[in-house]
């Protein structure tokens, strides 16, 4: 699969920045490391140049709906939309749209979103709410939460039509870790199946069914699907777009892993200086660096004792944060898990992250026909106070394609000011997959084997007719 001479000794793929690994810094932190933390996976995928016009053709966005997303468990939304019986909320994706029902048998459900008289779309894209019925807006034809035909206007006009073959057509629907998912595929594998390590991986205090919705922004991207969610496979551009965070933000030694078909990982620190930075900073000035950076003045930054790391200190001040903010105790998180940027991707487009710190989710939608342009849900995941109930979910923001995610409600602004850096980047780099004398881009071996198990993945589901 190689295509470029290899220079080194090294096997291809093999190489890594110098200095301290992502391994060997969390190993060193005090109570230890989660174990999934420790596995490793990746192997060499190639070099070959990738092409722009995988992002920018209608024919491969169109060829994507027809394969791609007609066969993938997907994200549709949170079960905490839809607690009760008759509670409703339509997912989109492309010209399709599916109505996911908590029925009265409380199983969730998703059905096709379309009258089956004329065809007119029964409930809006987007919407949600609660209904005993779902009627049609246009003569009135009605079916029952659990699918069944239940009324036509005018019955005797249609002696034709069989109550049992006017069921809503229904498509697979299963949960994980407190998302609805959805697939077109009736014959699709199992989602358990298809999720591979993120069903033993995020289990205990990773476990996001224990979670709420605090925030949900849903911001409009410059970008085609893919290459939107490639600013998120790696951390590579750290040391570029985000350079004010180095002297405290792991980034050329992230690790990369990729987990079976379906699921990759990158995970990188807070509280460690990166390897960019020549000048070996103290534990008290990376300690002062982040708490001075990331929480208001006024606040007392502890000292680092000896034997301890900024990163212990660091992890144990957050914790006592989150403690006041959100009310719950986070003592049994490890320090990894609680400052870390820790990332699961689940192609085709969400992204999870456990930690306690930064505790996102993301969704990827694609434009239902212009390649340049995708739909970004990014979600917050808080666990309830400490023996309260859990509060009701955030309700999604719309931020649109030139304003600031900073415009949010309740988002920190520090992260909406970097969620904006990368934004330029997308539309820069959409310009470039259009005017660009050369056609294709190259991936270095590790930082973006993501991204290369990304396109693999994608070209693996196009090439089954
Ligand atoms: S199209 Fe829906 S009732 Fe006629
Ligand atoms: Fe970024």
């Amino acid at each position: 699969m190689a295509s470029a001479e290899n220079q080194s000794e090294t096997p291809l793929g093999q190489e890594r920045c110098p200095g301290p690994s992502y391994r060997e810094i969390v190993l060193k932190d005090i109570g230890g490391v989660p174990p999934q933390m420790l596995e490793t996976e990746y192997r060499f995928r190639g070099d070959e140049p990738i092409g722009f016009e995988r992002y920018t053709s209608t024919d491969f966005l169109r060829l994507e709906f027809e394969r791609l997303w007609s066969r993938t468990w997907q994200w549709a939304c949170r079960e905490e939309q839809i607690p009760n019986e008759g509670d409703f909320h339509v997912y989109d994706i492309g010209d399709r749209s599916i109505l996911i029902v908590r029925s009265p048998d409380k199983k969730i459900r998703a059905f096709n979103n379309f009258c089956l008289h004329r065809g007119t779309q029964l409930k809006p894209s987007n919407s949600s709410g609660n209904a005993n019925r779902f009627t049609c807006s246009f003569h009135g034809w009605a079916w029952s939460t659990s699918g069944k035909l239940a009324s036509i206007p005018c019955r005797w006009d249609f002696p034709h039509v069989k109550d049992e073959d006017f069921e809503l057509p229904e498509i697979q629907v299963d949960t994980w870790g407190g998302f609805v998912f959805v697939n077109f595929d009736l014959k699709a594998k199992p989602l358990h199946e298809y999720l591979g390590v993120m069903t033993t991986h995020f289990t205990g205090t990773w476990d996001l069914s224990q979670r709420y919705t605090e925030i949900h922004v849903r911001k409009r991207l410059p970008a085609n699907w893919k290459a939107a969610m490639e600013a998120f496979l790696e951390a590579y551009h750290v040391f570029k777009t985000h350079s004010e965070a180095l002297r405290a933000t792991g980034d050329a030694n992230a690790q990369y892993d990729v987990f079976g078909d379906h699921v990759s990982r990158f995970m990188h620190t807070s509280g460690s200086q990166s390897p960019h930075i020549a000048v070996q900073q103290t534990e008290q000035e990376i300690l002062n660096f982040m708490i001075g950076r990331k929480f208001s003045s006024g606040v007392d930054i502890p000292q680092v004792p000896d034997g301890q790391t900024a990163r212990d200190v660091y992890s144990r001040f957050v914790q006592q944060q989150l403690k006041e903010k959100y009310g719950h105790d986070f003592s049994d998180f490890k320090v990894s898990e609680t400052i870390d940027s820790i990332e699961y991707f689940v192609f085709p487009n969400g992204f999870f992250f456990p930690g306690a710190h930064k505790p996102m989710v993301y969704r990827f939608l694609p434009h239902p026909t212009n390649p340049d342009e995708c739909t970004f849900d990014l979600l917050f995941l808080r666990f309830a106070p400490d023996g309260q109930a859990t509060p009701p979910p955030a309700q999604p923001h719309d931020v649109d394609i030139h304003e600031s995610y900073m415009s949010a409600p309740g988002i920190d602004q520090g992260l909406g000011y970097v969620y904006d850096q990368d934004t330029d980047n997308m539309a820069a780099q959409t310009r470039g997959f259009k005017g660009s004398l050369r056609t294709e881009q190259v991936s270095g071996n590790y930082q973006e084997i993501r991204s290369r198990h990304l396109q693999q993945t994608v070209d693996a589901y196009l090439a089954k007719p």
